[in-house]
Order: C-alpha cells, then structure tokens, then sequence
C-alpha cells in the first residue's frame, strides 16, 4: 500500500477514537517508519513495506490505546519523557504545579524535597534539571512506575540526585525534607472516565478512594505530623470545598489554592 492510500486508510479507522483522525495518523506512520511527517507529503506515492506492522497500531489506535502508550513516549514540559501501559501519561496542567514549586524552591532555597507518587518522573525530573543543587527523594507503590522513572532518571543522569523508593506515601523517607509535592490519584472510585483512560491507564494513579480524597488527606496528615514546611498537591476540579473544611478541622491555617489554564481549581499550596 502506498503512503497516501495508507493514510486514507488509517484516518478512517481512527474516526470514533480520535478527534484529529488524519493528523494521528500521519503521526503514527512517522512513527512507524521513523521519519517526520513532511517526508509523508514529500513522498506520498512511496510503497509502505510491512504495511500489517502500521496496521497494529492504527488498530491499537482505534481500541482508544492512548496514541503516548502505542509510541512509548510522550512531550512534557520541555522533555520527553518514556512511557509504557503502567503509569500515568503526565498531563500538561501539571505543569503548573511544577512552576509553583519551582517558585518556592527559588525564594526559600530549598535543596532537599520528596516527592509522593512519581508515575514515568515528570516532576521530579523537570524539578532537577530546573534546580541542579536539588536532590529529591520520589517515592511510588507501582513497581512499574519505578522502574520507568528510573529509566527516566537515567536518560537525564540525574541517579545521583533523585532516588526513587518503593514507599506508602514518605514512609520510607527517612532523611529531612522541606518540601513535598506530588500529584496523586485523587479520583473518586465509582467515576465514569473515557474509554482511552479507563481501559489501559493504572488503577493505582487514578483513584483516590470512595470519595476520591482520601489519599489527598493521608498526605497532608503524613507530612503535617513530620513537620516539612511546605506541600503542594494537584487535586480534583471538585476538591476545594472538602479539602479546606479539612483543613480548617485539623488546624492548618496557611494554605492558597491554584487553578489550572481553564480556570479551574487545580490544587493547592499548604504553609506548616
Ligand atoms: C496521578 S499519578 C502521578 C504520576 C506523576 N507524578 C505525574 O504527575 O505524572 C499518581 C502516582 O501515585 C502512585 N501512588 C498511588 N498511591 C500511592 C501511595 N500510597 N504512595 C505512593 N505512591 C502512590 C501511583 O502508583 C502513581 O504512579
């Protein structure tokens, strides 16, 4: 089969799962014949050879696999970063939890943080590339998730200032810290989430509990009784109401929270 004709092909496979069906599928063929997507239109008459190989992920495609998971990558902040069914794809609005820390880390000078749950390493890794005085520990229950941040840590040799544990929340931190951060599953279990999440994104990333903030609660209680000075947690668009009725009943009077792009409540900031 021919480029074009491949395309053709592929873009109406694609067209209950994907709102851009022509564009991810020019992406998914330069994928899968490594090349960028001006050689598609520059050579749309070529022969595709193994055509049954682009076949399986268009299909892969089409199941609502996420298009991150089917390449095994994903853009992130400004890196790239490898991910595989198992952890959490990043999502952009974490970034902004990212700046907000880094405002921290900047004013206060802090050099030691841990960071609770960290998925492919999305924050912790921008963190230390940001901040080369940083060290992090980043603690995760998913073995999968750890190896994948481990290989992530690797790919930017930073092994020597973040340590990935296998750890309930900082359980296992053992050493001081001055700040945590992390975005944790805080979804409530009974949600109804679109195929392409519900299918093949973890469990364990997604839900928080019955309610759905209940793993937001263990945190802040966890960090609270360790006396670290600041938190920064992403939560629910919902969570604001519960979080600072929390937070009032368990005596934390310095807290801010933060929206996303879209204006929504994002997640929120806390001063011990
Ligand atoms: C929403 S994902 C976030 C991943 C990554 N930090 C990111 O922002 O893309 C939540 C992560 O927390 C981990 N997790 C869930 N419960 C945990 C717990 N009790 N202690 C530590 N990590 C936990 C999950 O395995 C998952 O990797």
């Amino acid at each position: 089969m021919k480029i074009e004709s491949s395309l053709i092909w592929a873009e109406t496979k694609l067209k209950n799962s994907c709102n851009r069906p022509r564009f991810e599928a020019e992406l998914l063929l330069a994928h899968f014949l490594k090349k960028d997507r001006t050689y598609l239109h520059a050579f749309d008459n070529r022969e595709i050879e193994n055509i049954d190989g682009f076949k399986k992920l268009v299909e892969r495609r089409a199941n609502y696999e996420p298009f991150e998971y089917i390449v095994g990558s994903v853009s992130f902040y400004d890196i790239e970063l490898e991910v595989e069914q198992g952890v959490l794809i990043p999502r952009p609005e974490t970034e902004i939890l990212i700046d907000l820390v880094s405002n921290i880390i900047e004013k206060e000078n802090i050099t030691s943080i841990a960071e609770i749950g960290i998925g492919s390493g999305a924050i912790s890794i921008v963190l230390a590339i940001k901040f080369p005085n940083l060290k992090i520990v980043a603690t995760d229950i998913s073995k999968i998730a750890i190896g994948v941040a481990k290989k992530n840590i690797e790919h930017f040799k930073l092994e020597n200032r973040v340590e990935v544990i296998e750890s309930n929340l900082i359980d296992e931190v053992k050493e001081p810290i001055e700040l945590v951060v992390s975005n944790p599953p805080y979804i409530a279990n009974n949600f109804k989430l679109e195929p392409n999440v519900a299918n093949y994104e973890p469990k364990e990333a997604l839900f928080g509990g019955e309610v759905g903030d209940e793993l937001l609660k263990k945190i802040v209680l966890s960090v609270k009784k360790r006396g670290i000075k600041y938190l920064a947690c992403e939560m629910g668009y919902d969570q604001k109401e519960p979080m600072e009725k929390f937070f009032k009943e368990i005596g934390i009077k310095r807290y801010k929270f933060y929206k996303d792009l879209a204006e929504i409540d994002r997640g929120f900031i806390l001063f011990f």
